[in-house]
């Protein structure tokens, strides 16, 4: 199979990549390309060579699924690509067009010149795949932009759109479209001169003296998270870039590639390389087939609360004009002035300008009037959480939406197929579970009830990708699968409190972890009376968990909003979101625990960790047997979006693989729970749950 096209233009060789879908620079395409770039060189009759993407984009950047693999002295990478290049004499221009990323900006600035199209974006995102910039883009880049800049582009791995990229320096020109880059290009190519990034030494930035090259670099490591904690690729980053400082450009060059290498064979990389290719499968569907989606052009929602509110906001930013539907005149003006400031703060941050603020406002309209949703696409309703109160609103809608409108409910637990059985359009009903605040979290679980159509599920996927959030297919079960995990999580950080070890160490170690909270600032956050109603609802779920919970409720601790819940919180301290230890809660525990007879331990801080993750674990693996979740991937995804599981541990199902899922079964044995069949299984063949094939897990 061939990768690359060359065609002579007038002393131009023109190289089109073309690794369909984004171009990527696997080692087969280097493998070819390494010969083309060498004759080009040996050539007398080309002057300059263009490289230029096919399929509508430059380069995504190296093959990520090669990282896996290991090479063969004879494998030829990116690298050696622009070795070639730079080897030869002649001129080289890339002529960019969508995106230039990784490895693909690197071969650009191994390049004499850059054009690209307005709609371009370039960058070196390799940090979020726990990795650096390893083809010399950690060497040319502070070169070219200058080190402050280049770092700060590269720890964030952000994109800079084409606009950006030509103030930075990165490109030379931007053309408006795709149909005069090749133009552009030649013409560069043609009338120009050889012009290398230079290899001198690394300059800082405008204004700022060589004697500051320490000072940046320490603090540098200072600002990003420790390496045990997320920062691991970053901290590697940085040596790079002080290399570029301290080092002649070639031995730069040296310790860029082996610093890399040891991140592609680390840890949090393979992790997040998982993630990465885990949100890419989500949308892919079993049963789905080639069904069509449909447009939404008119969204409505039913509930002008917090997260009625929030979604309505998505929407609104997603360019969905939409109607939300309240009776509660205190209601609607909260949630008029919610929306007023969120966009009111965007326009402060420079996001927006006043107009767009504006428009967007406009797009959400406050009424109390049902029949303004007749000609709606999808109608998400977002009332209390209810059965009774949901089944009235659905049963009204029934009667006024198009036929061909779609009904959602928001629910986070309650059972789908219910509430659809009220409707004459079951095929036309799914669960759209959003996380609070739903216009900023980017989790959504599309809940599929057993008469969901594919094509109205393939319309929830488009939607959740307009609506820019990170779907995951759940079926139609208690509490989804985050909601559903996380009850468990909940039930052993009680079972941990109750053994006398205090909410603030159990919440310390978790964060230690890399969660963002404990689960006890997070059962304080979402709210101790909802965790109550929820335990009352399902009593079988509920079984095991702490009678604290009943305690708290009765005191009317309610968690955050009542500043007081598991801790104290004080308006002076961190604006009364920080958690503080109360002894009042920690003897509660005791008295509980003294009830039920459990006496108090040492436990070791290893050990509340395992039963904190371990309970995600199991309940993930029933999940995965009962095929609410399709993948363990999915599940992944599921608690790295939606709570805080730090990614660089790849989510619950990967960090059992990591740590051998054996080893989870066995302390799963030894805490005394009852082992999800399927963690069992896999634990007698020592397997992984990555090992898994989808076939053997789906039930759909
Ligand atoms: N390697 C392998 N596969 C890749 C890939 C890559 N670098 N980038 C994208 N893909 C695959 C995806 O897995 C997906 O495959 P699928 O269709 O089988 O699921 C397909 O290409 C399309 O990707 P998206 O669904 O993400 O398509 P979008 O149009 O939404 O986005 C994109 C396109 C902006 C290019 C996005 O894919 C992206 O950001 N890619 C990753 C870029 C990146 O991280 N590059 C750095 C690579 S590491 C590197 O270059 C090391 C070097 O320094 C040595």
């Amino acid at each position: 199979m061939s990768f690359i096209r060359t065609e002579d233009r007038d002393g131009v060789r023109v190289i089109t990549l073309d690794n369909p879908p984004v171009n990527s620079l696997s080692f087969a395409l280097s493998g070819e390309l390494v010969p083309i770039v060498e004759a080009a060189d040996k050539d007398d009759g080309v002057k300059a060579v263009v490289f230029i993407g096919a399929n509508g984009i430059f380069s995504a950047g190296a093959d990520v699924n090669d990282f896996s693999t290991e090479p063969t002295p004879e494998t030829r990478t990116i690298r050696d690509v622009i070795a070639a290049v730079e080897r030869s004499n002649k001129i080289y221009v890339a002529a960019i067009q969508k995106n230039a990323l990784g490895g693909g900006l690197e071969l650009s600035l191994a390049c004499d010149y850059r054009v690209a199209t307005a709609d371009t974006k370039v960058g070196l995102p390799e940090i979020k795949l726990g990795l650096l910039p390893g083809a010399g883009g950690t060497q040319r880049l502070p070169r070219l932009i200058g080190a402050q800049d280049a770092l700060d582009m590269m720890l964030k791995g952000k994109n800079v759109k084409a606009a950006d990229a030509k103030e930075k320096g990165i490109l030379d020109e931007v053309v408006e479209s795709a149909d005069g880059l090749l133009d552009a290009a030649l013409k560069l190519a043609k009338n120009t001169e050889k012009r290398r990034i230079s290899r001198r030494k690394v300059e800082l930035g405008k204004g700022i003296t060589a004697q500051a090259a320490p000072f940046i670099v320490s603090q540098a490591h200072k600002m990003v998270p420790a390496e045990d904690a997320g920062g691991f690729a970053a901290h590697k980053l940085i040596d790079a870039v002080e290399a570029a400082f301290e080092l002649p450009f070639e031995f730069g060059i040296a310790r860029e590639a082996r610093l890399f290498e040891e991140l592609a064979r680390s840890a949090p990389s393979f992790a997040l390389r998982h993630v990465f290719f885990a949100e890419r499968e989500l949308a892919k569907i079993p049963g789905l087939g080639d069904a069509k989606p449909l447009e939404v052009k008119k969204a409505g929602v039913i509930g002008a609360g917090t997260m009625g509110t929030g979604i309505a906001i998505t929407f609104a930013q997603a360019g969905i004009p939409v109607a939300v539907i309240d009776s509660n005149a205190d209601a609607v003006e909260k949630a008029r002035q919610t929306v007023f400031g969120m966009f009111m703060y965007q326009v402060q941050k420079g996001r927006m300008t006043q107009e767009e603020a504006w428009k967007l406002g406009q797009s959400i309209h406050f009424t109390d009037d049902y029949n303004e949703l007749a000609d709606a696409d999808v109608v998400i309703e977002a009332v209390f959480e209810s059965m009774d109160v949901k089944k009235q609103v659905f049963e009204k809608l029934d009667g006024i939406v198009k036929p061909e409108g779609i009904l959602a409910s928001n629910t986070s637990t309650l059972d789908i197929d219910e509430m659809a059985s009220v409707t004459k359009r079951r095929d036309k009903f799914v669960g759209l579970h959003f996380f609070v605040p739903a216009n900023i979290m980017p989790l959504l679980e599309i809940v599929r009830g057993k008469d969901t159509s594919a094509q109205t599920l393939a319309t929830a996927f488009k939607l959740g990708k307009t609506l820019r959030k990170t779907a995951v297919l759940s079926t139609n079960a208690f509490g989804f699968i985050g909601n559903r995990m996380v009850f468990d999580y909940a039930k052993a950080a009680g079972a941990l409190a109750e053994e006398g070890i205090s909410p603030m160490r159990i919440d310390r170690v978790a964060k230690t972890f890399g969660f963002p909270m404990g689960p006890f600032a997070m059962g304080d956050l979402s709210g101790i009376d909802v965790a109550w109603h929820i335990a009352k609802a399902r009593p079988d779920v509920a079984k095991g968990r702490t009678d604290v919970i009943d305690r708290l409720v009765e005191m009317k601790r309610l968690g955050q909003k009542t500043m007081a819940g598991y801790f104290r919180y004080d308006k002076s301290v961190g604006k009364g979101r920080e958690p503080i230890a109360d002894p009042e809660i920690e003897a509660l525990f005791a008295d509980e625990a003294k009830k039920h007879g459990i006496a108090p331990r040492e436990v070791s801080d290893d050990e509340i960790l395992q039963r904190l993750v371990f309970a995600l674990i199991n309940r993930g693996a029933y999940l995965l047997e009962e095929g609410v979740a399709l993948r363990p991937g999915d599940i992944d995804i599921v608690y790295i979006f939606g709570y805080g599981f730090p990614p660089h541990h790849g989510g619950p199902m990967w960090y059992a693989d990591e740590v051998g899922v054996k080893h989870v079964y066995d302390k799963v044995v030894e805490f005394g729970w009852e082992p999800a069949p399927l963690l069992k299984s896999i634990a007698e063949k020592n397997g992984t749950f990555a090992a898994l094939k989808q076939g053997e897990l789906i039930n759909a």
